[in-house]
């Protein structure tokens, strides 16, 4: 399998069999040319370019919004998922009290745990963990989560569409209306979603939206969007207080000073390029490319094959590590297959053993797949690459 001009399309070390778009996206040369394109006209008059920004940064929320279904009125620019969940951790945190709780689940990205961890420290709020198999259906992921929802207590659930580590496409709609029913806010964590699904943020109706248009969208890392429901439009507290902030929502969000912004206006150039290739066959060529590493990888070790859900261009293979293997083995196997291999995957401990995620992109072909398949046995087992 190859994607024509896939590979040339980034720039990475010939060496480097990249099965992991996932965690941190990777910029397309011609997108990263714009972004430098753009670097340099800031320093032609800095000024001028200040000048303009409001303008441009409106533009580019527009399109960006647009994308995705929300209303650009109540979308804010911010520069990853991870800052859009504190800036609503910061909102929250004047209107809890000790007695409430925070609902999540266990497929929650690491640092929204980390982050909830410490809100909790903060405000006294617990935090409620609903466990979700890899397994579980739609019936039963909605089930399992309403059943952890106290009416009076939960004050926000936070919910992945398609979840970091395990890669499980949740029923986001159904879960947004159900929580509506209990008049619980619900925080919809996107990350992967811009650009990998069509999505439509109006109609899933959440409190809260973020989705990073970094990883699948072809955008510079660092470009996200917040969309926040409308009875939180003046209320929404921005981490950090600048300029911007008498102007209200989005501009109070977006604006720091002299922050680099050249990112977000380099992101349409992204979305430019997702069109000009095809998204229909950009996603169906990476869900084909996961679900093929997916098949030989977890042959390759006498695995099961989870199916996290349609359209998800990476998929998961449960891995067991030598007998009394620590956790720690786990991120030590990610390490090692980068630098002993040269294949970049994810791997997490989960359960008893380890989670390996693949993603399918436009530059991965059937030989990184065989290569990864060919090496992990040897170094699940331990031994040297
Ligand atoms: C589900 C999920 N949420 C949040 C994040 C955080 O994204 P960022 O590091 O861009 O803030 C990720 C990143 O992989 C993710 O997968």
């Amino acid at each position: 399998m190859n994607f024509e001009g896939g590979r040339e399309l980034f720039s990475f070390d010939p060496s480097v069999g990249y099965l992991n778009h996932g965690s941190f996206g990777a910029v397309a040369v011609p997108v990263r040319q714009t972004h430098r394109d753009l670097l340099d006209e800031v320093d032609r008059n800095p000024m001028r370019f200040a000048r303009r920004l409001p303008g441009r940064l409106a533009e580019v929320r527009a399109r960006l919004a647009g994308y995705v279904g929300a209303d650009p009125t109540r979308s804010a620019l911010v520069v990853n998922a991870t800052t859009a969940t504190a800036t609503v951790l910061h909102t929250l945190a004047p209107l809890v009290r000790p007695e409430h709780e925070i609902l999540t689940t266990d497929h929650a990205y690491d640092a929204v745990l980390t982050a909830l961890d410490r809100f909790s420290r903060r405000t006294g709020v617990r935090v409620r963990i609903a466990h979700i198999p890899l397994a579980a259906d739609d019936d039963e992921v909605l089930a399992r989560l309403m059943a952890e929802v106290r009416p009076g207590v939960t004050q926000l659930a936070i919910v992945d569409h398609i979840a970091a580590a395990t890669a499980k496409l949740f029923p986001i709609e159904r879960i947004a209306a159900a929580l509506r029913a209990e008049r619980v806010p619900l925080l919809v964590d996107a990350a992967h979603v811009p650009g990998m699904l069509d999505t439509d943020v109006e109609a899933i109706g959440a409190d809260f939206w973020t989705g990073n248009f970094h990883k699948w969208a072809f955008a510079p890392r660092g470009t996200a969007l917040l969309t926040v429901g409308p009875e939180w439009v003046d209320r929404i507290e921005p981490l950090v207080v600048s300029h911007g902030d008498p102007e209200g929502f989005p501009w109070a969000i977006e604006h720091q000073g002299t922050r680099d912004v050249t990112a977000w206006l380099a992101a349409p150039a992204g979305l430019d390029l997702l069109a000009s290739l095809g998204p229909d066959r950009v996603r169906a060529y990476a869900v084909r490319m996961a679900e093929y590493t997916q098949a030989v990888v977890a042959d390759a070790v006498g695995a099961d094959r989870p199916y996290p859900g349609d359209g998800v261009s990476m998929r998961v293979i449960p891995l067991t590590g030598p007998p009394g293997s620590a956790a720690a083995f786990w991120p030590e196997l990610r390490a090692r297959l980068g630098d002993e291999l040269g294949v970049e995957v994810n791997v997490n401990p989960w359960e008893d053993g380890g989670l390996l995620r693949v993603s399918g992109h436009v530059y991965v072909t059937d030989a990184d797949a065989q290569r990864l398949a060919a090496g992990l046995p040897g170094l699940l087992r331990g031994a040297a690459a």
